[in-house]
């Protein structure tokens, strides 16, 4: 669905010189699964989130989704991020609409909205204004913002960031349950060992700073555990030590690449 290719990213200094940010980057992310990159503040997350989006060009690279090289913002590619990007001026159902107001040709199809504000709690909230809902239902919008405009692609940079422990766990369930319902490829960026276990397909884990990069990539695999189990089973930590392991120990990093076992990155 989305291969990156030697990405590597420089921010020009207003004054003079450029902050490397993003080295050589090479990624491959699988169709319709979920996939979460992971990685330490700083480690530049963002920024390869924003290439994906077509919000920054790479330095050098391409970007290649659906089987097209891509350049700029791709109409079918939805981003939601950190903080939720709502309108505080504008209501529950005209932030949830906004999408469809940039699609040319496309009427407003506001019934769809609607059915969408209510399979995700907010009936009834059509016109109230972010600031009047919780996190939760604030990040909710979010996602019914995302999901109006039909994408295959969904982007999310640490979309549960801001939420409580608890509203965030059953964020988390909640998003699944949409998942497995949508044909839908989803690319979050997270820095929470526990959530990317807990959500992932694939995990690929981002190491270095100005520049980092994706050194491993690791399959998440249940066996058939169903979600609601999956948080108190062996393999659950299992996967999560080995994740603390990729992203703190080098030693460890070495020997999971030389061993190439469980999908490490080429
Ligand atoms: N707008 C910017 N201008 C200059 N440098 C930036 C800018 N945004 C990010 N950087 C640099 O790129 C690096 C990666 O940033 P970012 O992608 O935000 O990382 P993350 O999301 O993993 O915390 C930072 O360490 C910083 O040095
Ligand atoms: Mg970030």
């Amino acid at each position: 669905m989305v291969t990156v290719s030697g990405v590597s990213l420089a921010y020009v200094l207003p004054r003079k010189g450029s902050i490397a940010a993003l080295d050589t980057i090479s990624a491959e992310f699988a169709q319709d699964q979920f996939h979460v990159i992971i990685g330490p503040s700083g480690c530049g997350k963002t920024s390869l989130l924003k290439i994906m989006a077509g919000l920054l060009k790479p330095t050098e690279g391409t970007l290649n989704i659906a089987g097209a090289p891509v350049q700029g913002v791709r109409k079918n590619t939805a981003v939601i991020f950190q903080d939720f990007g709502l309108l505080p001026w504008k209501t529950v159902k005209a932030n949830a609409a906004l999408a469809l107001k940039f699609q040319k040709g496309v009427s407003y199809r506001l019934g769809k909205v609607d059915s969408l504000l209510a399979q995700f709690g907010l009936k009834g909230f059509e016109k109230a204004y972010p600031r009047e809902l919780s996190g939760g239902m604030q990040q909710r919008l979010a996602i019914v913002r995302a999901l109006v405009s039909e994408p295959d692609l969904l982007l999310m940079d640490e979309p549960f960031s801001s939420l409580d422990n608890v509203t965030r766990e059953e964020a988390q369930d909640f998003f699944l349950a949409v998942k497995r319902e949508l044909q839908l490829t989803i690319i979050m960026v997270s820095h929470a060992i526990e959530e990317a276990v807990y959500l992932a397909d694939r995990v690929h884990v981002m190491s270095g700073r100005n520049p980092g990069t994706i050194r491993h990539s690791l399959a998440i695999t249940r066996d058939g555990v169903s979600h609601s189990q999956f948080r108190e089973s062996p393999r659950f930590y299992d996967h999560c030590n080995t994740l603390r392991k990729l992203l703190r120990d080098k030693k460890y990093q070495q020997a999971f690449l030389s061993e190439n076992h469980r999908g490490a990155v080429l």
